[in-house]
């Protein structure tokens, strides 16, 4: 059976490190015997630049016949000054919208080849595993009405609604203790019930659900608090479910206690597991081009790519092993090395990982 691929570079270092992913996955199929067909396509500034459009409908149209896709990264200063409405992260927004990939799953876990780059004393990290679960089509990031309006007096309003039906809440619900079946079995369900309706309505719906899966060790944690907790004692966390906002926040803290956001990959998946895979990090534009990108979180979104989008978990393993050997081997880009002078390349990086999947398969 034959895989459909979509890749979209992106702007900023995304198309040097998709392309690393890419040589990664084309070397994973050859050993897998997997049928993968790549097509290219341009979502964020530089859809805008080719289109007037972050998500165009030449990329809708591959977008929506992909089996899965993988993304590298969108925006830069390039687009900074244009109307909230025109900027290239709206192109992100517009494609987890279209394609219903209301599922983000951000791990965040500690490489112990790279224990010294977190900037929290190396016992409270030791082992850290994590796994945020991120409602990603709802809440204020979507809510109507919204918008910035003028009073009849000249004074200026903004306004955002952070909305969720119960429906919305279930479902990202019940696949977070799923996940927290197949991992530890606790699940830490973040919000702000103490003051928001919604998340009033947040907290009751996944007390709901927890009556299905009674093996599951659910408690509940205000934002505030587990903001605080991420930093005091991570390792008390197994599985976090959040909306779309704390878990933009907490998603971007997760990532920092492993000190190498260069190193985490992303999942956005729909109810058919139909998905988007793409680096935690940004498009980075002051080493766009330089070679100097780290590819690993990328060619490990490349992996979650094929575990959760293509079923291939055995190809998606090999990736993962053939990450841990290069980082044993001491190979690091300039974001994990301990010198400048001795930091590999991009292009170093993925051929050091394309070499350790033939040889290790
Ligand atoms: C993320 C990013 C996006 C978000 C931006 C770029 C729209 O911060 O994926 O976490 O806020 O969701
Ligand atoms: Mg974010």
């Amino acid at each position: 059976m034959s895989h459909r691929i979509l890749l979209l570079p992106g702007d900023g270092i995304g198309p040097e490190v998709v392309e690393q992913a890419r040589r990664v996955l084309v070397a994973t199929a050859r050993v897998f015997d997997l049928d993968l067909i790549f097509d290219s396509a341009d979502l964020g500034g530089v859809a805008i630049d080719r289109h007037g459009d972050p998500y165009p409908e030449s990329t809708r149209l591959l977008a929506r016949q992909a089996d899965a896709i993988l993304l590298g990264a969108v925006g830069g200063p390039k687009w900074d000054t244009l109307p909230a409405a025109q900027r290239p992260e709206r192109g992100l927004l517009a494609i987890r919208s279209d394609l219903d990939l209301f599922c983000n799953l951000r791990p965040a876990m500690l490489y112990p080849q790279l224990a010294d780059a977190s900037s929290l004393k190396p016992d409270l990290v030791a082992g850290l595993n994590l796994l945020i679960v991120r409602e990603l089509t709802g809440g204020i990031y979507f809510g109507e009405p919204r918008g910035v309006e003028t009073s009849a007096d000249g004074v200026r309003r903004g306004f955002n609604t952070d909305v969720y039906d119960e429906t919305e809440i279930g479902r990202i619900a019940r696949l977070a203790f799923q996940f927290a079946q197949k991992r530890n079995g606790r699940l830490c369900s973040v919000d702000k019930a103490n003051v928001l309706e919604v998340t009033m309505l947040w907290r009751d719906i996944v007390t709901e659900v927890s009556a299905e899966f009674p093996e599951i060790e659910l408690s509940h944690m205000y934002v505030d608090n587990a903001a605080m907790q991420l930093v005091r004692e991570p390792k008390q966390f197994d599985v976090v479910l959040t909306g779309n906002l704390f878990g933009d926040i907490l998603s971007d803290t997760a990532a920092m206690l492993t000190g190498s956001i260069g190193m985490l990959p992303s999942a956005s998946l729909n109810a058919e597991s139909r998905g988007l895979y793409e680096p935690v990090h940004g498009s980075a534009p002051d080493i766009a081009g330089a070679g100097k990108a780290n590819p690993l979180a990328t060619i490990l979104s490349a992996a979650m790519l094929l575990r959760y989008s293509l079923d291939e978990g055995p190809a998606a393993d090999a990736i993962e092993a053939a990450v841990e050997h290069v980082l044993n081997a001491g190979l690091r880009t300039l974001d994990i090395a301990s010198s400048s002078a001795d930091a590999a390349t991009t292009e170093a990086m993925g051929d050091a990982v394309v070499a350790a999947i033939t040889s290790l398969s």
